[in-house]
């Protein structure tokens, strides 16, 4: 009898825990194009604060940007549906090389994300080819996530250094 009730509540744990597993956790990859519009009358990127010794012809270390980025389908920033906005920050973290410590929030605005949230933080060392960065959390659909972004510059224009780069980001959730 007792040996009876042990495995009913053994199986009652084991499908719980089956079910909490299916429903736990879910890997979503989202593509987006992300664009730092720096020139023009209505800049998307802004810089707010340099070090006295910041070099704008060299790696521009001690320097504060503040973004709030288009994000879109495609690389078209114009013609492209509209995804969201990356909202945050990026600062000119490395002497030598061009490398950025992006801290930012992906702000989903269209679609089945709509009003969800990642944020992702990480090294950007902007011209090698693929750079990976920690998403760190989230919210809405993306409560509890972690995961990876990958970066690849699609076009950056040299003379207004205006830029468009693809993100993948992997979220577990
Ligand atoms: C700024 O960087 C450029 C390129 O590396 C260098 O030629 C120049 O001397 C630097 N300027 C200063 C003030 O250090
Ligand atoms: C996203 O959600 C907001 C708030 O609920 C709503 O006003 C807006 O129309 C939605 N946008 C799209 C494109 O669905």
């Amino acid at each position: 009898m007792a040996a009876a009730v042990l495995r009913r509540v053994r199986l009652v744990v084991l499908v719980l825990a089956v079910v909490g597993a299916a429903e736990g956790v879910e890997t979503t990859h989202i593509k987006v194009y992300w664009h730092d519009v720096v020139s023009g009358a209505s800049p998307t990127a802004v810089q707010v604060a340099r070090a006295a010794t910041t070099n704008s012809s060299a790696t521009f270390f001690g320097a504060v940007v503040v973004i709030d980025d288009p994000l879109t389908e495609g690389p078209d920033m114009k013609n492209s549906a509209p995804v969201g906005r990356a909202q945050g920050t990026y600062i000119s973290a490395g002497k030598d090389k061009v490398a950025l410590l992006m801290n930012m929030n992906f702000v989903f605005q269209s679609g089945r994300y709509n009003g969800s949230t990642v944020a992702i933080m990480g090294r950007n060392e902007v011209f090698s080819a693929v750079r990976e960065m920690a998403i760190v959390g989230g919210t809405g659909v993306f409560r509890w996530a972690q995961g990876y972004a990958q970066a690849r510059t699609h076009t950056l224009d040299m003379k207004t250094g205006d830029a468009t780069v693809e993100y993948n980001l992997y979220i577990k959730h």
